[in-house]
């Protein structure tokens, strides 16, 4: 069932998916059951993560493809080149006057980290994932999500980051998003926030807007990867341009006037969160959603201020920045995630996103989650663990900015070398946390922590490791 290997476009060889697909049958809590275990293509579904899947009816490649597919895409080779070349050498390394390897240490998981006003317990980190279920479709975060957030942080996260939370109903990507549009959500967020924080973890907010990837479907109402038709609750979407991605209904292109109405929306989603208790906010800047639409030169062919050059184009989300930090006080921190690759030929790259962090350190943000792709469509994606660290090691290392490293992070000895080795500043867990809320607890005992310095809540240490 698990072959991989047709004409494969990923990676250029189907040994990386293999390597892949057997690190997660090792997984010790993986749940081999129900669909995804008939299903061919669930892995890929899980790689590419779930926020737009292909339907079952392509190929496992083109299932890639189609997640992060373009007609513009560079070849597999040549992404799979990128990474390697971004891959740190062996034979790199501080040495002493005696031309000895000297052990340079970086943070371990487990020590703190203060971001302005803020100290955060560990640095294992929940990523934002969307949860698709607000089954009311009123943006209300319900009984769920309390569960959800505040399991993960009984079992130990040092900072909890909310799903993509839409700053206007039609900046959702689902009917079943949540957000922070207006004053009811603020109350509906509360005691989820509260919660959290009294598990000891901290917890932040990603406010978004899906732009041209917005309206889309999801398990609780269907059309996956496609557009939910307007009598079916979903809505004409907007984007940079009028241009679609991938199979999805063509937006409309924002006027300049309405861009700016844009900015106002997430600095009052931003005041909202202030007040219902988030102590840091995260911007959507990754995977296609509006800014990123913004930001990338092969999507953004605007011709207004907000288009064409990089100043141009890097615009919109600055201005989101400023609008945000303006709103927040000097001792919360703002973070932005970005995609430092859309993994396409001509598009948006590395070199764009180091002159992107360094201006948005300028502008006062705290921290860069780097992930990649999701932009334009078309592209193949050399996925393997690890595969997004190399971009968070540049970006932290060029721009002189605090970064996050994301995607295919498994095992906690894994984890600790990136932080170790300087890599990141912090490591987001987020598939295998959803398998395993307790993550942070186990990786507290494989690394060897005395119980009473691991994030056990006080209720819990009698069934500690
Ligand atoms: C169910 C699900 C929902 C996601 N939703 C979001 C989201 O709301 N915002 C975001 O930036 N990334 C989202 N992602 C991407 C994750 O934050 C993360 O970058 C990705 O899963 C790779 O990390 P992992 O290999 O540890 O799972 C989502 C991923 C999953 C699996």
């Amino acid at each position: 069932m698990c072959d991989f290997g047709l004409k494969p476009r990923l990676a250029g060889d189907s040994v990386m998916i293999r390597r892949a697909f057997n690190g997660w049958l090792g997984a010790r809590h993986y749940n081999m059951s129900g669909t995804r275990n008939r299903h061919p293509y669930w892995l890929l579904h899980e790689i590419c993560e779930c926020d737009v899947f292909a339907d079952s009816g392509v190929s496992a490649n083109s299932a890639i493809w189609h997640r992060y597919g373009s007609d513009k895409a560079g070849s597999m080779a040549s992404n799979e080149e990128v990474l390697e070349e971004l891959q740190p050498s062996k034979k790199k390394g501080k040495r002493n006057r005696e031309g000895k390897k000297v052990r340079e240490r970086g943070a371990h998981l487990f020590d703190p980290i203060t971001l302005r006003g803020l100290t955060i317990r560990n640095r294992i980190w929940l990523p934002p994932m969307d949860m698709y279920s607000v089954y009311e479709r009123d943006g209300k975060p319900t009984p769920f999500h309390y569960q959800h957030y505040v399991s993960r942080g009984l079992g130990g996260f040092g900072l909890i980051m909310v799903e993509a939370t839409a700053v206007s109903p039609e900046g959702r990507i689902s009917p079943c998003d949540v957000g922070l549009w207006n004053d009811d959500q603020v109350e509906a967020w509360r005691w989820i926030v509260e919660g959290v924080r009294q598990t000891g973890a901290s917890i932040g907010v990603q406010l978004g807007h899906a732009g041209r990837k917005g309206s889309t479907g999801c398990f609780s109402i269907g059309h996956i990867a496609q557009s939910v038709p307007l009598e079916e609750g979903g809505w004409q979407t907007v984007g940079a341009t009028d241009v679609p991605y991938g199979r999805y209904a063509a937006p409309r292109a924002l006027t300049t006037e309405e861009v700016r109405g844009i900015v106002s929306q997430f600095r009052d989603a931003a005041m909202r969160a202030v007040s219902a208790g988030f102590q840091a906010i995260e911007l959507h800047g990754a995977h296609g959603y509006l800014l990123s639409q913004f930001m990338d030169p092969l999507i953004n062919t605007r011709e207004d201020e907000y288009g064409g050059s990089f100043d141009n184009r890097m615009r919109f989300p600055l201005e989101v920045i400023d609008a945000v930090r303006e709103a927040i006080s000097d001792t919360m921190p703002l973070m932005i995630r970005i995609s430092a690759t859309d993994w396409a030929a001509g598009g948006w790259d590395l070199d764009q996103s180091i002159d992107a962090a360094k201006l948005f350190k300028e502008h006062g943000v705290d921290l860069v989650d780097v992930s990649t792709g999701g932009i334009v469509s078309g592209v193949t994606v050399p996925v393997q663990p690890n595969y997004q660290v190399p971009f968070s090691a540049q970006i932290r290392q060029k721009a002189e900015v605090p970064v996050t490293a994301v995607g295919f992070i498994t095992r906690p000895k894994q984890a600790q070398k990136i932080t170790r080795n300087r890599q990141a500043d912090a490591v987001q867990i987020g598939r295998a946390a959803l398998r395993d809320p307790y993550w942070p607890l186990r990786a507290a005992h494989k690394l060897g922590i005395p119980v009473e310095k691991a994030p056990y809540a006080d209720q819990y240490v009698r069934g500690a490791y």
